[in-house]
């Protein structure tokens, strides 16, 4: 067998020996293994391709959006260690996933970038999956019978190659130091994989041997493959050089002067429980581990949410296609979600359909042939629009896929619900219904139409609900809260006013007609506009940054805002300040109304500094006094955004619930953020402070004044630690010069 290209293996591997015992081979030459099957869909698949390969053949797979190569094992072959296989591509749209097909059962989707950010088109690049030790975090596959592998293309498609295919029986992990890091005031943290020999290790500060007096070692719960020990050492940390040794490895940082910070106990505000929330948290066993302390029904397919058999239309998220919810039936999510500990938002369709069954789709083939493009699984529903982008033409009946709904359908639901929501929003970003739900709304909303559908739908909600708190109008952006989808000669009919200071002034007036309030809470999302896809260092110190649109009155935005469009009336538009600026608008024209933020997203699950953004903008949300958020969506329980919120609120133990000025001598936002709180526990006062280092390389140490010496909580993630939840009990005997690593997030809690 000739091998034609060199392999290339990468990091990943360099760590692991790998040990193979009664491998089994899916694929080496020609054709799979006789006892596997192809299960592959959308795809054109040569199992004999010779243009790139090892040995005499290689699979080459030319994939369609979301469709895959797909590989079915005659039996379920969870007890092998891992899978292995080649790969030759340009960096492609490509995750895997492993299914057990009779529980109907998938694994997390793992990015090939998470596997390698080494592969090729120039040759094949090796990559072993351990299946106790899965990227990016190095959590367990978990138990299922997986019996299907499946190579699934994003939505631009794929082309690329496979070859040599194998489930390895063993593989053995070399004892190993995989970091070593300074973390507060006297802990070095060291990760490591096998029975490493910790007395190796040596700390020098400054050219001095530093005396370690301790030594902690813990198991992180959902990543079991790696382990930290925490050192104590006897002397504390102080600028300078600082250089670690450990087996055969050595981590060298520079120890920075240290900020002068001052935690001033004198309370400002209460900080709202309800701003650690999310949309369509997993499970009840997620909304404990992470502490969500709201969650919310939402997003675009709520929209044709019809209670009365839990349909669903995906609008033009995908084909306009008529499905049961993914989430079931709201009343019973209300349930399980309340029972679970966290509050509910439940979402009113309230516009003048909701999805008739479970299979009807908007523009079929056969009446609309002439569309851009067809669902790819059934080649049968179109997008609705033309091969020119412009909207097919007539508009469908909408009694083809909908049924209609009116606000006496609504009220008769939440009257009956079960589990009452504790806030309601009226719908979901209605003001783009004309184009997320153009079948349904093909007129563009304008003020009036939206206000009118928020009153009326608000009304009855209050009448089924006495005590419910109503959040609109849940404008989907930045541009949407000034205008409407009619545009500008919109706002020129509505006395020249932006459309936020207009809705607000309206709902003041509604509640004297009404009686009551029919507005509890100005509700938006926000999504940052800087345009962070690249994912490169510029575009992650961008994202890091870009939390200061929540709230600092001096930040020019980083995107389209900030160059200067007349698109508004707002004083200084180029500035986001979106917390401060909405909060001077309530208190002008509606006073007493409290703000959320329905959806907001980081940008970034999967990577650190999309943790590092929402840990910031928790810190954020609680220091400017923000009502509720809900993240947007359910972001896997071991991702660095969902560590963000168990940082906060993990298994039972809180960021506290009086916030605390926090002055930062030569504070830079750009990359630091400190929150700190505090909360009376058995009639002691205790403090909590986050501190978020979004710097790529240096660590940041603070000169911690009014944080007490003690015992503390500590957790942290990020950093070459990596993301995992670690936790540990500390003693700080001083507080003068806390370090925290780079790319870090801390929690430090006082406690009794
Ligand atoms: C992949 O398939 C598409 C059609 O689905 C075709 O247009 C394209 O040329 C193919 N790419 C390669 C590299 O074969
Ligand atoms: C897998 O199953 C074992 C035995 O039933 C159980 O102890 C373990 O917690 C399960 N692991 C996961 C990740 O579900
Ligand atoms: C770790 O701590 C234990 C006591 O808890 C001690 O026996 C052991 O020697 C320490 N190991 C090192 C390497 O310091
Ligand atoms: C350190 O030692 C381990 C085995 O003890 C070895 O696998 C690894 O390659 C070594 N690392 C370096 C950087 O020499
Ligand atoms: C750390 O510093 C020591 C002493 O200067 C040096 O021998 C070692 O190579 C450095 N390690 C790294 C990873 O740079
Ligand atoms: C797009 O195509 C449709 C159907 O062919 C046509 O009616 C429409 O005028 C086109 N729109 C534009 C902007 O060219
Ligand atoms: C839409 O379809 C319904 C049910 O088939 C029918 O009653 C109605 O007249 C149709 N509407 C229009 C405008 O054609
Ligand atoms: C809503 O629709 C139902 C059923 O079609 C109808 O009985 C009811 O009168 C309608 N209510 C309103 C307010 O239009
Ligand atoms: C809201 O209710 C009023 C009174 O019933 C009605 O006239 C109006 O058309 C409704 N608004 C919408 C957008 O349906
Ligand atoms: C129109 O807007 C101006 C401020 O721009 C305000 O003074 C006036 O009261 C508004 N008029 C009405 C009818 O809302
Ligand atoms: C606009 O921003 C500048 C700079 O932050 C500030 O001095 C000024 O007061 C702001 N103006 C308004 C109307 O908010
Ligand atoms: C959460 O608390 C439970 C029970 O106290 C404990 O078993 C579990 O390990 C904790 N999880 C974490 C991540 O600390």
């Amino acid at each position: 067998m000739a091998i034609l290209l060199k392999r290339r293996f990468i990091g990943l591997l360099l760590a692991l020996l790998v040990k193979v015992q009664a491998d089994e081979f899916i694929y080496t030459d020609n054709a799979l293994a006789s006892d596997w099957q192809d299960w592959s869909w959308g795809s054109t698949i040569s199992y004999t391709a010779t243009d790139i390969a090892e040995g005499t053949s290689s699979i080459s797979v030319n994939s369609t959006a979301y469709s895959a190569l797909s590989l079915k094992a005659p039996a379920s072959f969870a007890t092998m260690a891992g899978f292995k296989f080649d790969v030759s591509v340009s960096q492609p749209d490509v995750s895997l996933y492993f299914q057990d097909t009779a529980a109907n059962v998938q694994s997390p989707s793992i990015p090939l970038s998470a596997m390698s950010s080494s592969v090729t088109t120039a040759g094949f690049t090796s990559i072993l999956l351990n299946f106790q030790n899965i990227p990016p975090n190095g959590a367990v596959l978990g138990n299922g019978s997986w019996d299907r592998i499946n190579f699934q293309a994003g939505g631009n498609g794929a082309v690329y190659h496979v070859d040599n295919l194998e489930l390895v029986s063993e593989i053995v992990v070399t004892p190993e130091f995989l970091s070593a890091e300074p973390l507060t005031s006297n802990l070095i943290a060291l990760t490591t994989q096998g029975a490493v020999d910790l007395s190796t290790v040596k700390v020098k500060l400054n050219g001095k041997n530093l005396q370690v007096t301790g030594n902690k070692t813990l198991i992180p719960v959902d990543t079991p493959a790696t382990t930290i020990t925490y050192l104590t050492l006897g002397t504390s940390f102080t600028s300078g050089s600082l250089s670690i040794s450990a087996g055969n490895s050595s981590f060298n940082f520079t120890l920075p002067a240290k900020l002068d910070t001052t935690i001033i106990p004198i309370s400002t505000h209460v900080i709202s429980d309800l701003v650690y929330g999310i949309n369509f948290p997993d499970s009840a066993a997620y909304i404990q581990s992470l502490g969500v302390t709201l969650s919310r029904w939402g997003g675009n397919a709520v929209t044709a949410y019809n209670p009365n058999g839990d349909f669903t239309n995906a609008g033009n998220d995908w084909y306009f296609e008529n499905r049961v919810s993914d989430d079931g039936n709201a009343d019973n999510w209300l349930g399980w979600t309340s029972g679970a500990g966290s509050k509910t938002t439940l979402a009113i369709p309230a516009l003048d359909w909701v999805a008739k069954d479970a299979t009807s789709y908007s523009y079929p083939a056969s009446v609309y042939p002439d569309q851009q493009s067809f669902d790819p699984y059934n080649g049968l529903a179109g997008d609705g629009l033309f091969p020119n982008g412009s909207y097919v033409t007539p508009v469908p009946n909408q009694s083809n896929t909908y049924t209609s709904w009116n606000t006496s359908l609504a009220k008769a639901w939440l009257t009956n619900l079960v589990h009452k929501p504790d806030i309601v929003t009226i719908d979901n970003e209605i003001e783009i219904a004309s184009n997320t739900h153009q079948d349904m709304h093909p007129v563009p909303m304008g003020y009036d139409e939206e206000l009118s559908r928020v009153v009326n739908f608000s009304t009855i909600a209050k009448q089924a609900l006495p005590k419910v708190q109503v959040a609109a109008p849940s404008s989907c952006s930045w541009w949407y809260y000034w205008t409407s989808e009619i545009g500008y000669t919109d706002n020129a009919a509505h006395n020249n006013t932006d459309w936020i200071p207009w809705f607000l002034t309206q709902m003041k007036s509604a509640e004297k007609k009404a009686g009551k309030r029919l507005l509890d809470i100005l509700d938006l999302h926000y999504y940052f506009q800087p345009d962070t896809s690249a994912n490169d260092a510029a575009a992650k110190a961008l994202r890091l940054r870009m939390t200061r649109s929540w709230w600092d009155p001096t930040y020019v935005d980083e995107s389209w805002i900030g160059t200067s469009t007349p698109q508004n009336q707002q004083p200084n538009a180029t500035i986001v300040q979106v917390i401060p600026r909405m909060q001077k608008l309530i208190n002008q024209l509606y006073p007493g109304t409290k703000l959320s933020f329905s959806e907001w997203s980081s940008t970034a699950d999967s990577d650190i500094t999309g943790g590092l953004v929402t840990a910031d903008s928790l810190g954020i949300f609680g220091k400017f006094g923000v009502d509720a958020a809900t993240y947007w969506s359910d972001p896997s329980i071991t991702s660095p955004v969902a560590l963000a919120f168990w940082l906060f609120r993990g298994n039972g133990t809180n960021f506290g619930d009086l916030s605390l000025p926090v002055n930062v001598n030569k504070f830079n936002p750009d990359i630091l953020g400190v929150y700190a709180s505090s909360s009376v526990v058995k009639g002691r006062e205790l403090i909590s402070l986050v501190i978020v280092n979004k710097d790529p390389s240096n660590p940041v140490a603070l000169n911690a004044l009014g944080l007490p010496a003690g015992d503390y909580l500590l957790r942290h993630f990020g950093g070459q630690a990596g993301v995992a939840k670690f936790q540990n009990t500390i003693s700080i005997h001083s507080s003068s010069y806390i370090v925290v690593p780079a790319y870090t997030a801390v929690f430090l809690q006082q406690q009794i």
